[in-house]
């Protein structure tokens, strides 16, 4: 009998064993309320347990492991921007990054690299979202067509050619991984705006329903704000989305020097 149950004992054991697949997970912690330095902590993972994305094992090491961790995230499907973070080393979305499963690394994530922390991977947003504001991201038409009694307050068309021109950048989602893998972004946050906001800017710039292409693009010509760009392409080639943002900063300063 006791022969029977140790047998049993071992098959459920060995079943057990095949059918988890440990990943470990080391993670950025830090709390400010907790006047201690910031640490890594390893977090383990059954993958056969578990979504396929970064962002699953997130939820699930929150919900079942440590309720303490702290990130953002909200639509789960590469949409709202907010689940950013810098894993494996490169800036990217956790809900739209897979789990390597056929290695046994750990996964470490990491905030955006170089902003401040509030707590564990989230990151402060207040200066990104700041400088967005400041270019103004909103259709602007001359008042003196606006007071013109002739006015057609109605739609404001667009051809479908102009239409086409705002691919590529209409679908930015401001999640910032560009910004902050952007080394002159890293130096001159505070008044180089990087590759996203750069991005939005020209996004109204070719906008052929906007008007104020003449202002925009003065308030762009400045050695801060537009020419810390040294076309390093890290902002390109880190974004989740698929984007262009180094291309877009090449066409504002083309057509700044185009009007000089
Ligand atoms: S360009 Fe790409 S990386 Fe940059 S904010 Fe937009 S979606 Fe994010
Ligand atoms: S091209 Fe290079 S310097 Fe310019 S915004 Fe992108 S990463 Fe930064
Ligand atoms: S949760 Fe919205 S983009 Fe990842």
């Amino acid at each position: 009998m006791k022969l029977l149950s140790n047998i049993s004992k071992n098959l459920n054991l060995k079943l057990n064993t095949i059918s988890s697949k440990i990943k470990y997970f080391k993670l950025y912690r830090w709390d400010p309320d907790l006047k201690q330095k910031p640490y890594v902590a390893t977090y383990p993972i059954d993958l056969n347990d578990c979504g396929p994305m970064v962002l699953d094992a997130l939820i699930k090491i929150k919900n079942e492991q440590d309720p303490t961790v702290s990130f953002r995230r909200s639509c789960r499907e590469g949409i709202c921007g907010s689940c950013a973070m810098n894993i494996n080393g490169k800036n990217t979305l956790a809900c739209l990054c897979y789990i390597n499963k056929n290695d046994n690394e750990p996964i470490k994530i990491n905030p955006l690299p170089h902003m401040f922390v509030i707590k564990d991977l989230v990151p402060d947003m207040t200066n990104f979202y700041h400088q967005y504001k400041s270019i103004q991201p909103w259709l602007q038409r001359d008042l003196e067509s606006i007071f013109d009694l002739n006015y057609d307050l109605g739609e404001i068309r667009q051809s479908q050619e102009d239409r086409k021109k705002l691919d590529g950048m209409y679908e930015c989602i401001l999640c910032a991984c560009c910004s902050t893998s952007c080394p002159s972004y890293w130096w001159n946050a505070d008044k180089y705006l990087g590759p996203a906001v750069l991005m939005q800017a020209y996004r109204w710039i070719t906008d052929s329903r906007d008007q104020k292409t003449k202002e925009r693009l003065s308030s762009l010509d400045d050695s801060f704000k537009l020419y810390r760009c040294h076309t390093i392409m890290n902002c390109s080639n880190t974004c989740p989305k698929g984007l262009n943002p180094g291309k877009a900063i090449g066409n504002i300063k083309k057509m700044i020097s185009h009007n000089h």
